[in-house]
């Protein structure tokens, strides 16, 4: 079983279902709202977890009325919270605006994430035991260059996503041995990617690219029925790092699917398959 640990975010999801996005200035009615835990970190932690690793996260939530059930969902999913903080104040909020064609729109207000400003010694001893490091972009950068750094030093392999994009040192590029990137991702950080061993990227319905040391090549994707794509790329690379040491082209499989699946409900943590359903779909 791989161990994981995901330096990284926890959102609460404040989610309103609507037919069409809203243009600037217009007012329209929704169809539904719902808050679901979520956040780039948690999401690919659970990911990971449901995939079949063993995961520890280290973030941080608020003493707000949603912090309760941010906790409470990394402990339902039997996730390790030795090195979750507690802030004063809000947790991380997104605020998600899903339109009929699963498509959405994403605002982030970091609140006790963006408070995540230091590694303890024991958050550093569980990356030099874990075997890999999965980080994204909504905590601060330099807790991301810390974590990735002392990865590097212990062996522990790391797997960017780096996502919300924003400029990053070439410091940390050159820590960096897996990453995930979306499409557009992939065409802003063409050089930067060339310093990375192992690229992935995400298509969307047309499935994800491989390339590095392995070879180039495209899984095509799985067929499924949209009905929220929040979380959809989150589900991909925690199910990736879950398999990754069975070998990129199986570990792609296992992504795929899992991405796919997450499409299929609504709500991004609420969404994420279980290892035994997307096993179902590599076997069909
Ligand atoms: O990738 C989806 C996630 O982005 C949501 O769960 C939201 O919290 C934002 O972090």
């Amino acid at each position: 079983m791989a161990r994981i640990v995901v330096v990284g975010s926890i959102n609460m999801d404040l989610v309103t279902r609507t037919a069409r996005r809203p243009a600037p200035g217009e007012t329209i009615l929704g169809t539904a709202f719902d808050s679901v835990p979520g956040g780039k970190g948690a999401n690919q932690a659970i990911a990971a977890r449901r995939a079949g690793a063993r995961v520890d996260f280290i973030g941080a939530t608020g003493t707000d009325v949603f912090a309760g059930a941010l906790r409470k969902v990394l402990a339902d999913n039997e996730i390790a919270t030795t090195g979750l903080r507690t802030i004063e104040g809000s947790s991380g909020i997104a605020t998600i605006v899903v339109d009929e064609s699963g498509e959405n729109s994403i605002i982030v207000v970091g609140g006790a994430n963006a408070a995540l400003t230091e590694l303890t010694e024991a958050d550093r001893s569980i990356i030099a035991d874990a075997d890999i490091l999965l980080c994204q972009l909504e905590i601060p950068v330099d807790t991301v260059i810390e974590a990735a750094r002392h990865a590097r030093a212990h062996d522990t392999l790391v797997l960017l996503n780096p996502s919300p994009a924003r400029p990053l040192p070439d410091e940390l590029w050159a820590s960096v041995d897996i990453a995930v990137v979306n499409e557009g991702e992939a065409a802003r950080l063409d050089s930067e990617l060339g310093a990375v061993s192992h690229v992935l990227v995400t298509r969307g319905g047309a499935g994800a690219s491989y390339r590095g040391p392995d070879g180039e090549f495209t899984h095509p994707g799985v067929p499924v029925e949209v009905v929220d794509t929040t979380g959809a790329g989150d589900t991909f690379t925690g199910a990736l790092a879950a398999h990754w040491h069975e070998g990129p082209d199986t570990a792609l499989a296992w992504a795929c699917a899992a991405g796919a699946l997450a499409t299929t409900a609504f709500g991004a943590t609420a969404a994420i398959p279980a290892a035994a359903e997307i096993e179902r779909v590599l076997h069909s």
